[in-house]
């Protein structure tokens, strides 16, 4: 009766608000909050907050939003932490034929990196081990796909990405586009790369910290493999014996993503490569483009 009149009481919340919107013209809009209020009313319920935890909880997320800029998006970054980023990407690149796996997208890639040719060095610091990254990238039938762009970035030897570091690093330092040929070829130079923390200087960090979590990110590269009639692939690789692979920050690690970075001691190839010591590493990996 009380809920029939719109009046609240603690047993009956989450049904006064979702009566309350039941005029919603938009049927998603109208699920979505239903099932949103339904599990937020059942949560705080479950907590009991007094009133100062639910100031805490709403001053976290008024600074989670101030401090966002153009650079800086700590609701992604929350995202992120709680998993939610990549399970919002695993409801949506289910690949059941047999694609290679997507990953976070994470917020350090730019639109414009420039487009070189394969075999070119995206390393433009000079900081950092040598490597070379190659690989085919192929359609679900083992077919070769030329015509592939692949944008590809990661962290310098400091673990920070070229825009975090705006006229210390070079611009589009450890960026760049390469296009596959016919034979679905690609390769390109680059560092091994290392693991890093994520930006940790906002609320988001002083959560992780407060949970008694640490904010790094394992060793990995980034890549978005695109060809027309293709899903997009967002996804990195990375390296398995990093400390951090089995705990990363954003739960971005997929055991398909897990590539093989070996050492190669042979002074005569790193000098034909342009490396100056007398080995680098390289890493082989292919991709699969779905449908
Ligand atoms: C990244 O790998 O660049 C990244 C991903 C998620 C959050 C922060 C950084
Ligand atoms: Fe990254």
């Amino acid at each position: 009766m009380t809920q029939d009149r719109g009046y609240f009481s603690e047993e009956t919340s989450a049904q006064a608000v979702i009566a309350r919107n039941a005029a919603c013209p938009n049927p998603r809009l109208a699920q979505v909050m239903e099932v949103i209020t339904r599990k937020l009313h059942e949560a705080v319920k479950e907590i009991e907050p007094s009133e100062a935890e639910w100031m805490q909880a709403l001053q976290f997320l008024t600074a989670t939003g101030q401090i966002c800029n153009d650079w800086r998006q700590e609701w992604i970054l929350f995202s992120d932490i709680m998993g939610v980023s990549m399970l919002v990407d695993a409801i949506n690149h289910r690949k059941p034929d047999g694609g290679s796996e997507n990953t976070v997208l994470g917020p350090f890639h730019v639109a414009d990196a420039p487009e070189m040719p394969m075999g070119a060095n995206i390393c433009l610091d000079g900081k950092g081990e040598d490597m070379v990254v190659s690989g085919y990238v192929r359609d679900t039938q083992g077919r070769p796909l030329a015509g592939v762009r692949m944008d590809v970035w990661q962290a310098n030897d400091e673990g920070f990405y070229d825009v975090q570091q705006k006229g210390i690093q070079p611009d589009f330092n450890l960026r760049g586009v390469f296009v596959t040929g016919a034979d679905g070829h690609y390769w390109f130079k680059a560092v091994k790369p290392k693991f890093y923390p994520i930006p940790d200087d906002g609320p988001v960090g002083k959560l992780l910290a407060a949970l008694g979590r640490h904010p790094y990110r394992p060793a990995h590269l980034h890549f978005i493999v695109q060809a027309d009639g293709f899903q997009t692939l967002t996804t990195h690789i990375f390296d398995p014996n990093c400390p951090y692979i089995t705990s990363d920050a954003v739960f971005g690690v997929k055991e398909s993503l897990l590539a093989n970075f070996r050492k190669v001691e042979d002074a005569a190839k790193s000098t034909a490569m342009g490396f100056t010591a007398d080995w680098f590493w390289a890493v082989d990996f292919d991709f699969v483009l779905a449908r």
